[in-house]
């Protein structure tokens, strides 16, 4: 068990998965001195341009993830649809995997992730398993229309879940999820969705971020604004849920906690993925410590850095252009650039797809409606196409 760090010979940290995150991950921790290796399946993949080396395999090659375990002193990932198994395995021999594949298990199945949290006392949406079309009625009778298919597990984006509106749709609903372990869950009117980045290290502190405001467009994030503009009470049970939620799953590492706001302002847990996150990007820049060099800190023994926001920020994602497929270009980015307060981020993928996450641009300002104003300029400027 990792519970000391020595920065001589540096601490070497295995990430699995080479993308954004994994990118922005690495990019903290080699600041920091540690030696980073990265496992992905594309070549010079994101984090694979930062890190000291990449292996290229696919994740569910639990050989290639054994052999760069054996040359690191802790191992984390970057999303959380890996092979728990293989994970659980490692940390058996005696590898230090933070957040642990045990807690990985539970998360990445939507269905035993909100079992967990109804255990501990902590609100969703009403669920149920789905594992006929006769349950899906079922669904349908208790809570109405429209409600949500959801595939249990692998989904991102809004890839695997389905609105259902009427009895007629739900054939092509649970066809439309395939051949998987799906559940049912009542919709939320919410007036808002928020989520909150929660760290914990390894001695059971936990440090939570402010409350991000999340727009989500065809179910794919397009903009957060920090702070969200709710009232203090809200932010107040956001925070209070996410910390529970933390120590109900006694996550080493940063988790972020997808919040609804409904119409009587409560809050319900969505989902938590037990890694940084998109929503959490704002932190590079607005707050004291990002929720990657907190991730790192966390993982390898240190105590969490100050998580407070030091000015409001607004995020945007640059996605890929609809119809532009092949190699990736971003239009716009002296024009942007040149408007106060605007970090960019482009992640050095190759190819961009229509509706692929290719970059971000944090705006910071000191008053957040300049900052909201500033954003939407940039966000007209820039556009990722081939
Ligand atoms: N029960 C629900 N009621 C209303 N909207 C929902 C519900 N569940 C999900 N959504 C919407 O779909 C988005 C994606 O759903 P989520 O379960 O978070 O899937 P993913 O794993 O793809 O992020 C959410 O951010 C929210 O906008
Ligand atoms: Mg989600």
């Amino acid at each position: 068990m990792l519970n000391r760090i020595t920065m001589s010979p540096p601490v070497r940290i295995a990430i699995v998965g080479g993308g954004q995150l994994g990118k922005m991950m690495t990019t903290a921790a080699k600041q920091m001195g540690f030696h980073v290796t990265v496992l992905d399946p594309t070549p010079a993949s994101p984090a694979g341009q930062v890190a000291d080396r990449q292996v290229v395999a696919a994740f569910d090659d639990g050989e290639a993830i054994r052999a760069m375990a054996a040359e690191a002193d802790v191992v984390t990932y970057e999303f959380e649809h890996i092979d728990s198994v293989s994970l659980i395995a490692l940390e058996k021999s005696g590898q230090a995997v933070y957040p642990t594949p045990k807690i990985l298990r539970v998360i990445q199945n939507k269905l035993t992730q909100k079992r967990a949290l109804v255990e501990a006392g902590i609100p969703v949406a009403p669920f149920m398993p789905v594992p006929s079309r006769v349950d899906a009625e079922h669904a349908a009778n208790s809570y109405g229309f429209p409600f949500l298919l959801k595939a249990c597990t692998g989904g991102y984006d809004g890839k695997g879940n389905a609105l259902v509106r009427d009895m007629d749709e739900i054939n092509d609903a649970m066809a439309a999820l395939g051949d998987c372990e799906i559940m049912a869950e009542k919709f939320v009117p919410f007036t808002c969705e928020v989520s909150v980045m929660v760290a914990r290290s390894l001695n059971g502190d936990i440090k939570s971020y402010p409350l991000s405001e999340n727009e989500h467009e065809e179910n794919i994030l397009r903009r957060s604004i920090v702070p969200a503009r709710v009232t203090d009470k809200i932010a107040d049970r956001a925070r209070k849920a996410a910390e529970s939620v933390m120590s109900t799953f006694s996550g080493v590492g940063v988790f972020c906690v997808e919040m609804f706001v409904t119409p009587e302002e409560e809050i319900l847990i969505n989902e938590v993925a037990p890694r940084p996150h998109n929503s959490g990007h704002y932190t590079i820049e607005a707050c004291v410590t990002s929720q990657f060099e907190q991730q790192i800190r966390a993982i390898t023994g240190l105590p969490l850095g100050d998580t407070k926001l030091v000015t409001p920020a607004v995020m945007i994602n640059l996605l890929g252009e609809e119809g532009h497929n092949g190699s990736a270009v971003l239009e716009g980015c002296a024009a942007a650039l040149a408007l106060p307060g605007v970090h960019l981020h482009f992640y050095g993928k190759a190819m961009t797809a229509s509706k692929r996450k290719m970059g971000h641009v944090t705006v910071t300002a000191p008053v957040l409606e300049e900052a909201m104003t500033i954003a939407s300029k940039a966000q007209k400027m820039l556009r990722v196409i081939t």
